[in-house]
């Protein structure tokens, strides 16, 4: 055996040809989510992080969606279209170009298989560099039916049948193909391209390539993994298993990187969520994409934020949103029923209860009384609000934006704020109110009288 350079670049050709039927959705299959990114995504970053400079997806051709999400996942990437869907092995020569010449190690992952971890797909790779011209992942189970079963004599492997060749011995194999595999360079095109349809399905199968390496006297390594962790997704409760899964490990992550999640199975975490130490995660929050939270924050129960930055110290809830960008600045609080889109709010601001903050900007130690809202949107436009640092606002105002309240300012409670109110002054805007002394029960009267008529008629 030789030894290749450990300079070797890795190329990873992701199949993602699938129609996924039975997941019964427009949505292609490997654009459905996993802890808030596509499947395809999870895997395109799996492999990067694995070492892959080159990646090259197979596809459904004509699917700008899935084009699109490609282009934003692993920008650069290859993206070639399997016309006719004729076999696993005939999808990774869709990407021929890639293959051809570059003497690469290859890695070949399924767009609809998420688990697999960066860790794995490089022990799936290692034994490239040891001599090894093709490793296979695979794993035992009680349950193999509907795999292809790794076929051996003592520690040397044989073959790959599939369920659909295999005799009813070697279906008693329980030893199975994850169906992910990694291809020395030297010999990666010249296998593939042998590879033929002359099986039960008339397709061509990638893992024919161990039989042919075999018979060429290369060497093959089996690589072990988890069961659980080469599932595939084919509908929508494997798409929930794999969800657990991965929240399982995004829940543990943030635990062992120090913040409190006083209830892990109740909290939902997205694949980028940045949880700071002594962040502290009362029961039921959702944490959607793009949310980080900075050390010592507090986020209490009943919270569903998505696209927000929390500053230092900052507490949030119980029951609010956040959205769009929201952003609360080192020790800002926002409590009950406070919902924040597209709004910063400053050092030490506060908006205790019921609040809609949208497209706002909220200066340092501001005070939003309970049911202020800023009106952002005209039915056409949106418009920005600006509240100075200091500035207290009454409780139950609505601030019809575009409007700026100057540091300091004062306005009182169930105001309706039109025009700008400049720095330190006191705006009023409600209708004024009538008392009169003692006539409480000369109405009351009257009214009663109004009563007893109609009864009468
Ligand atoms: C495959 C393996 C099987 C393994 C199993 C593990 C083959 C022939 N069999 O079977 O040994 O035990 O995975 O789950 O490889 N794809 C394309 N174009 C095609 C065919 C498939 O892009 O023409 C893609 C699919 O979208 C999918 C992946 O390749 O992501 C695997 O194809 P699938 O049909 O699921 O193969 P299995 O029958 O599961
Ligand atoms: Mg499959």
């Amino acid at each position: 055996m030789t030894a290749s350079p450990p300079s070797r670049s890795l190329t990873a050709i992701v199949l993602a040809a699938g129609k996924g039927t039975r997941m019964r959705s427009d949505l292609p299959k490997v654009l459905h989510k996993v802890a808030g990114r596509t499947m395809l995504g999870h895997v395109l970053a799996a492999v990067r992080s694995a070492g892959a400079t080159r990646i090259g997806v197979v596809a459904e051709p004509g699917r700008a969606d899935v084009a699109a999400e490609i282009e934003r996942q692993a920008p650069g990437a290859g993206v070639f279209p399997q016309v006719e869907r004729l076999g696993t092995a005939h999808a990774v020569l869709a990407a021929r170009p890639l293959l051809a010449g570059t003497g690469d190690d290859v890695i070949v992952a399924f767009g609809d298989t998420p688990l697999v971890t960066p860790e794995t797909f490089a022990r799936l790779r290692a034994p490239l560099s040891e001599g090894a011209a093709v490793a296979v992942l695979a794993f035992t189970t009680d349950t193999p039916t509907g795999y292809g079963r790794v076929l051996t004599v003592g520690e040397r492997v044989l073959a790959i049948r599939e369920e659909k060749d295999a005799s009813e011995a070697e279906r008693r194999v329980c030893l199975c193909n994850a169906g992910l595999m990694a291809l020395s360079g030297d010999h990666a095109l010249a296998l593939l391209e042998r590879i033929g349809n002359a099986n039960a399905a008339g397709e061509y199968y990638l893992p024919d390539a161990v039989a042919l390496a075999v018979a060429d006297g290369l060497s093959v390594a089996v690589v072990p993994v988890e069961e659980a962790e080469a599932q595939g997704v084919n509908d929508r409760v494997q798409l929930a298993a794999a969800e657990a899964v991965v929240q399982g490990r995004l829940r543990r992550a943030a635990l062992l990187g120090g913040a409190t999640l006083v209830a892990p199975e109740t909290v939902f975490l997205s694949h980028d969520t940045v949880l700071g130490r002594d962040v502290t995660v009362e029961p039921h929050v959702v944490f959607g994409p793009g949310v980080v939270v900075a050390d010592g924050c507090t986020v209490r129960a009943y919270a569903h934020l998505t696209e927000v930055r929390l500053e230092a110290g900052v507490k949030i809830g119980p029951f609010v949103r956040m959205r769009g960008g929201a952003v609360l600045e080192t020790g800002a609080e926002i409590g009950n029923f406070v919902e924040l889109k597209n709004a910063r709010m400053g050092p030490g601001a506060k908006a205790a209860h019921l609040t809609y903050l949208g497209d706002a900007e909220i200066g340092a130690k501001a005070n939003v009384g309970a049911g202020t809202i800023t009106c952002n949107y005209d039915g056409v436009f949106k418009h920005r609000t600006t509240i100075g640092a200091g500035a207290f606002i009454g409780s139950n105002s609505a601030l019809v934006a575009p409007v700026s309240i100057g540091a300091g300012a004062t306005v009182g409670a169930g105001s309706v704020i039109t025009k700008d109110v400049p720095e330190g002054a006191l705006a009023v805007a409600r209708g004024h109110q009538l008392t009169k002394p003692g006539q409480a029960a000369a109405m009351r009267a009257r009214l009663q009288a109004l009563k007893e008529r109609r009864k009468g008629g």
